[in-house]
């Protein structure tokens, strides 16, 4: 039924999502283990060389999760743990991705959410805060223009805040653009990969067209529908999933793709580049000091913050459209934990 190659590709599944460099010894935590994302980004890192330990956590379920990627025949160890076990499963852990918290339905904007999943964040990155404060935090859940903020303001009034361990995931945003431009230039996603800038909700994505060979050539009518569908592609499939929630397993191989890329950063890789949503200097004069660009990692996390180059004048026009509401997003985020 499947070709040799098939059988080869299917045998290594970890060959094209992950690259490793060197192996070090690396606990990566998963907090909201149980849910929709949390299930298959658990099983993806179970799959990723540079996760030597798994830490899975959630308020339900997260025991029988673990047991079941436990038998995933990678090297990691795995380790599930209950809604009262947060501190055990935080200990140790170098790198924590948090997608917990509930997602939209059809006719919700992400900022919906904040009601109920800012306070799910704020009292996960207390626990963070206590028990691991030198660890790389991903945050996924929504609103992330607003939760990210959050976990600094919460970091922060522990006195453990570092801006160069604390993430925002856009990386959904950038899966979405490469396969969306492959789709309109008919050409394999791998070669039409672009930086997406801003922060993660709406008018707030900015893709960077015009930086990519393939995306400049594209114009008018064509351009408008593909910006769009990069800004609204998660409304899509929660529309299709029709009240069953919003993108799942796009979003596990985006988590899981971002957190191999930090862990490469964090082993030593050299030249290790990807958009992130983190605490940054590019619009802070414009009172948005969290903004999502290219960014190397390294050892401590946040190397450096590229600049977002020359943009066309349709990407200042997103631009302009972007920062008022990114502003507020982050505004209401400090304003919660104050
Ligand atoms: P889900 O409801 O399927 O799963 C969420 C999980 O979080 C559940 O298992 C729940 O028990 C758990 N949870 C709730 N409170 C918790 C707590 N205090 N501690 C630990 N776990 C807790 O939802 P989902 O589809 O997995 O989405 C999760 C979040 O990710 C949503 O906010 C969604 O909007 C967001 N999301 C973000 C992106 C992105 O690009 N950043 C993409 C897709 C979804
Ligand atoms: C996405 O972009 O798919 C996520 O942020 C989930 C959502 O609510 O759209």
């Amino acid at each position: 039924m499947f070709s040799r190659s098939a059988i080869r590709a299917l045998a290594a599944p970890s060959s094209r999502l992950f690259s490793s460099s060197s192996a070090r010894q690396t606990k990566v935590a998963v907090l909201g283990a149980g849910g929709g994302i949390g299930q298959p980004l658990s099983l993806l890192l179970k799959s990723d060389p540079l996760v030597t330990s798994l830490s899975l956590y959630d308020i339900r379920g997260a025991p029988g999760v673990a047991a079941d990627v436990s038998h995933v025949d990678t090297a990691s160890e795995v380790k599930g743990y209950a809604a009262d076990q947060l501190d055990e499963a935080l200990e140790g852990a170098k790198v924590i991705v948090i997608p917990a918290g509930v997602p939209r339905k059809p006719g919700m904007t992400r900022d919906d959410l904040f009601n109920t999943n800012a306070s799910i964040v704020r009292d996960l990155a207390a626990a963070v805060a206590r028990v691991s404060p030198t660890a790389c935090v991903l945050v996924i859940s929504n609103p992330v223009n607003s939760t990210v903020p959050i976990v600094a303001a919460t970091l922060e009034k522990a006195g453990v805040f570092d801006p160069k361990r604390l993430f925002g995931v856009t990386t959904l945003d950038v899966v979405r653009a490469a396969r969306f431009l492959g789709g309109v230039s008919n050409a394999n996603p791998a070669d039409t990969r672009v930086t997406v800038v801003g922060g993660h909700s709406g008018a707030t994505i900015v893709p960077l067209l015009s930086q990519s060979s393939y995306g400049k050539t594209v114009t008018g009518d064509v351009y408008d529908k593909l910006v769009y569908r990069i800004q609204y592609g998660g409304d899509e499939v929660v529309k299709a999933k029709d009240g069953a929630g919003s993108a799942t397993l796009s979003m596990a191989y985006a988590g899981a793709k971002f957190a191999n890329t930090v862990l490469r950063g964090l082993n030593g890789e050299k030249g290790v580049v990807a958009p992130t949503f983190v605490k940054s200097p590019l619009y802070a004069d414009q009172g948005v000091d969290f903004f999502s660009s290219n960014v190397e990692l390294g050892p401590n996390g946040v190397e450096k913050i590229h600049p977002i180059g020359d943009l066309s004048a349709e990407e200042q026009k997103l631009m302009e459209a972007c920062i008022p509401e990114l502003r507020k997003n982050i505004e209401k985020g400090k304003a919660f934990v104050a």
